[in-house]
């Protein structure tokens, strides 16, 4: 394996960024405000990354693919959005290639890729999360649902499943159908204690020596007001969380993220990357790990990075290079929030391929790190129009001195843009006001 390059290259660098979301838009987003970046390249991208950075579409976008391009323009970084490529060892691609990757190699990117995995982990690391049992062709469904049912059953697949992977539900019979036909597909299946509480996530950025905790954030899986209906990718998220309280945050800490980080710095090729911890936080002020992501969260991301008041690309190229320097990292103490406007029919069946109105306009006047848009799902038409193209379109983003003004100055953005059927939520922030 080749050594990635030295730190000296970090002047006049040249990023690429791997994915096509709101998230990449954030870090593309970041990244520009960095004196230390000369060109970003995002691949795919959309139309918001477009005005920051160049997007190409390869023809071949296999990761052995990516790895050529990434070559072809000697990058100084490469930051990988998704978890696919990762679990799928871009970086270790990137590593043989002396490439400096933002993101784990795929042995440690199976912390997303298994939860089974993700659990055992836990135990070895001692680090607290929900009792589970793991149930097969030969296990007595029955019994396991009596034993874990004086709560609603949570029910979690055992592969990457894009969101759509867990079951949380009170339906004895909706709990037994989603175990057998996941035991049918997978082979296994994981039932796990309900924990009760409310969720936060942590962002920890991380390499072989070193990690940073990034302000805790929180965010609204549910589609709509009051957590209600289905689970989606994310409609809103708002940084910082003040569930995580300094108490709540040294726990985190001690329990979770410097045994976490332990364990992952002392392998081989140690972790190098951001670490997302998924959180409950029970009525005692006690954290437990509900996931491990090994990339940033979306919409957590677009809230996080503009809170980083120090240089990002610095942090990123220094966590992908081992050279990661917490001392250099500084917060701002603002809040951020952002709301989600989400097709019509999303997340079921999003309705594609309509006019956003408004959004050219709110990009040219929009000031980032004050008011912005975070594009997602939006394309050019032929005709030059920015029109839908996922189910997730984009998040309206404001930053202010108080988590109020950034409310305020998001849902004012967000009531200038028109979508046809459309949909967003209009609590987004509301746990953080609902001990005042
Ligand atoms: P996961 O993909 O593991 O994060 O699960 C998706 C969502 O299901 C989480 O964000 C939680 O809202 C919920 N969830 C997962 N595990 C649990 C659990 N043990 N107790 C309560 N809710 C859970
Ligand atoms: N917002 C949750 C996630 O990115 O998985």
């Amino acid at each position: 394996m080749r050594r990635v390059r030295a730190s000296s290259t970090m002047d006049g660098a040249t990023v690429v960024v791997v994915g096509s979301g709101g998230r990449e838009h954030a870090l593309c987003l970041a990244l520009s405000q960095s004196p230390l970046v000369a060109a970003i390249h995002c691949l795919p991208g959309n139309a918001g990354t477009s005005r920051i950075a160049t997007n190409h579409r390869l023809e071949d976008a296999s990761n052995s693919g990516i790895v050529s391009y990434c070559s072809s323009v000697e990058a100084s970084l490469i930051i990988v959005g998704p978890e696919a490529p990762l679990c799928e060892g871009l970086a270790d691609m990137c590593a043989n290639a002396g490439l400096p990757c933002f993101g784990p190699v795929a042995a440690l990117a199976h912390l997303e890729g298994s939860k089974l995995h993700a659990k055992k982990t836990m135990e070895e690391a001692g680090v607290p999360t929900a009792d589970y049992i793991e149930l097969n062709g030969q296990s007595d469904v029955e019994a396991a649902l009596d034993k874990f049912g004086s709560n609603p059953w949570v029910i979690k697949r055992d592969v990457l499943a894009g969101g759509k992977g867990v079951v949380v539900t009170s339906d004895r019979d909706e709990a037994r159908e989603f175990i057998s036909s996941s035991i049918e597909s997978d082979g296994l299946v994981l039932l796990e204690a309900f924990l009760p509480g409310e969720e936060a996530s942590m962002l920890v950025v991380m390499d072989g020596q070193s990690y940073v905790t990034l302000p805790a954030s929180q965010d609204h899986k549910r589609a709509f007001d009051g957590d209600l209906g289905p689970n989606t990718g994310g409609m809103g998220a708002y940084c910082p969380a003040p569930v995580v309280n300094s108490s709540v945050y040294d726990k985190i800490l001690n329990r979770i993220v410097i045994p976490m980080h332990e364990h992952l710095s002392n392998k081989t090729t140690p972790y190098r990357g951001v670490l997302f911890i998924g959180l409950m936080i029970d009525q005692h002020d006690d954290p437990y790990v509900v996931e491990f992501n090994v990339r940033f969260g979306d919409p957590e991301c677009q809230v996080t990075l503009p809170l980083i008041a120090s240089d990002v690309f610095q942090m990123l190229f220094g966590a992908a290079t081992d050279t990661l320097d917490p001392s250099a990292v500084d917060f701002d103490s603002s809040s951020a929030l952002t709301v989600v406007l989400a097709s019509e029919g999303y997340p079921a069946r999003p309705i594609k391929g309509r006019i956003v109105h408004g959004l050219q306009e709110a990009l040219n006047d929009q000031s980032y790190r004050q008011i912005w848009v975070n594009v997602a799902g939006v394309s050019k038409d032929d005709s030059g129009a920015l029109v839908s193209s996922g189910g997730r379109v984009l998040s309206c983003t404001a930053m202010a001195g108080s988590l109020k003004d950034a409310q305020v100055s998001a849902y004012q953005l967000l009531n200038e843009l028109e979508l046809e059927g459309s949909h967003f939520r209009t609590d987004i922030g509301f746990r953080a006001f609902s001990g005042e």
